[in-house]
């Protein structure tokens, strides 16, 4: 046998699936500051990851966001290779500290040319934009005049939103207010490892109602600008989100899914489309000494009405309640909450690779919430490497876009609105924490040259968008 024929394992062939066929929306996506770099360029200022990348030891090898993918000057090339992906639409995100520079005032007009040209080039390639108003960059004048945990950050954040929809609403369809508030409130202000790097379980409370009460003011403000200028719109929020479940019948193990979800899944959605936060949820904040600052008539105004919701889907975990040593308290005397492996075979993010769960979660979705989903980002990053060729033959990435495809078919045969999938993510970019470490990208950039390169999985997202849609 020679080296080469042991290299080159055959590859998924590319596969049509039929559930997925009509009317169903296929793309990438990406977010601003994992991609553009330029972070000086045209008036922007800095956002919490600029600051955040320069705290020492707070991103792997001191990466920052400073060059990325250099997405800002090659944008027009970035879009043709889109277009070659065969997609139809791709999902990104503005920066606001580009748009409005510290977070108050007028827009500024380099600032926002930038996603003007952006959307007409997508337009000209026959691709549809979906743009994400808020991918975790807040201009950094915000934090510190308190950031989210702060009330005045939903009222800013509204306001932004209104000034960049009036900007790009007659061209843009497709908008979604926040990516993952909970990475933002609980990564962000709870666990410390992503910007602004606080390390407070009440201020990521207090986080998570004022991010929810900007998208409801948000969505308020985009609405009454559409139907002013007559523009149609398609306005929703993403949410990551996974399949919980009890690693066992037991009651501890019951009840520590259900904590999990009330945290992780309910809080967020029981506001959005009820109007309510979860009562379980609001029953035990008090013992661990937080309440939300709700004021009245918050909940309303959360509680827009939703085109869609975005569901970023990676893994699904089951939960136990007992510890290692059978004990179902910790030392601060709260319940355990702990999840348990399936056993099955991982990414290089160490997540555990269940596209059952993306199934069940989408069928869950549509069952409790009634409101369209579309699935806004779904991918792995994996150890690539790149062959003596110059190809990568990422087969492993293949096999979950394959398995996670066929999952949301198969939540699609099974009744569920999903309503279109979008491959998380177009490059290999700024990881956050991770920086450039872990590739996600169906497409590869190499750093040192900015020079991208189609992977085997791009090459097969695009031949499945074809068979699939039959042309
Ligand atoms: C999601 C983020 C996205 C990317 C993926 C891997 O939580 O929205 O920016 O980092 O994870």
């Amino acid at each position: 046998m020679t080296t080469h024929a042991t290299t080159t394992t055959p590859l998924g062939a590319p596969r049509a699936f039929p559930e997925l066929a009509e009317n169903f929306t296929w793309g990438v996506a990406t977010s601003a500051y994992q991609i553009e770099g330029a972070t000086e360029a045209d008036g922007r200022t800095a956002s919490i990851w600029d600051t955040f990348c320069r705290v020492p030891g707070a991103v792997a090898n001191g990466d920052t966001g400073d060059a990325a993918c250099d997405h800002y000057r090659l944008m027009p090339e970035d879009v043709k290779l889109i277009a070659g992906l065969g997609v139809d639409s791709y999902r990104f995100s503005l920066a606001w500290p580009r748009i409005q520079p510290g977070g108050r005032g007028p827009v500024n007009a380099k600032g926002i040319a930038f996603y003007d040209r952006l959307v007409d080039t997508l337009l000209e390639h026959g691709i549809t934009p979906w743009a994400t108003l808020y991918h975790w960059d807040l201009p950094q004048e915000l934090e510190d005049a308190g950031g989210w945990p702060e009330r005045d950050t939903a009222h800013r954040f509204a306001e932004y939103a209104e000034l960049t929809y009036r900007a790009l609403g007659d061209r843009v369809v497709n908008w979604t207010t926040l990516n993952e508030p909970w990475c933002s409130a609980m990564l962000g202000y709870h666990e410390g490892v992503h910007a602004p790097g606080r390390r407070d379980f009440s201020e990521a409370l207090h986080a998570v109602h004022h991010l929810l009460l900007g998208h409801g003011m948000a969505a308020q403000r985009m609405r009454a600008a559409a139907a002013e200028a007559d523009n149609e719109l398609s306005l929703g929020i993403v949410l990551n989100l996974g399949h919980g479940s009890p690693a066992s019948d037991s009651e501890q193990d019951r009840e520590a899914a259900r904590r999990s979800d009330a945290l992780g899944a309910r809080l967020y959605l029981d506001a959005l489309v009820h109007g309510r936060y979860p009562e379980d949820l609001l029953a035990e904040l008090p013992s661990v000494g937080v309440t939300l600052p709700v004021q009245e008539g918050d909940l309303a105004t959360i509680a827009q009405p939703l085109d869609l919701l975005g569901v970023n889907y990676y893994t699904s975990h089951q939960f136990t309640g007992t510890d290692e040593h059978g004990e179902t308290t910790d030392e601060r005397g709260l319940p355990v909450v702990r999840t348990v492996p399936f056993g099955l075979p991982r990414t290089a993010m160490d997540w555990e690779i269940v596209p059952a769960g993306l199934t069940r979660l989408l069928l869950r979705l549509d069952r409790e919430y009634g409101v369209p989903l579309v699935v806004t980002e779904n991918g792995a990053a994996f150890d690539d490497t790149v062959a003596a060729d110059g190809e990568v033959r990422d087969e492993d990435r293949v096999a979950y876009l394959a398995g996670h495809l066929a999952a949301v078919a198969e939540a699609r045969a099974q009744g569920a609105d999903v309503r279109g999938y979008f491959a998380w993510s177009l490059f290999d970019n700024f990881e956050w924490a991770y920086g450039y470490d872990k590739r996600f990208g169906i497409v590869r950039v190499d750093y040192d040259t900015q020079r991208r390169t189609v992977k085997e999985s791009g090459a097969w997202y695009r031949d499945t968008v074809r068979l699939t849609r039959g042309r």
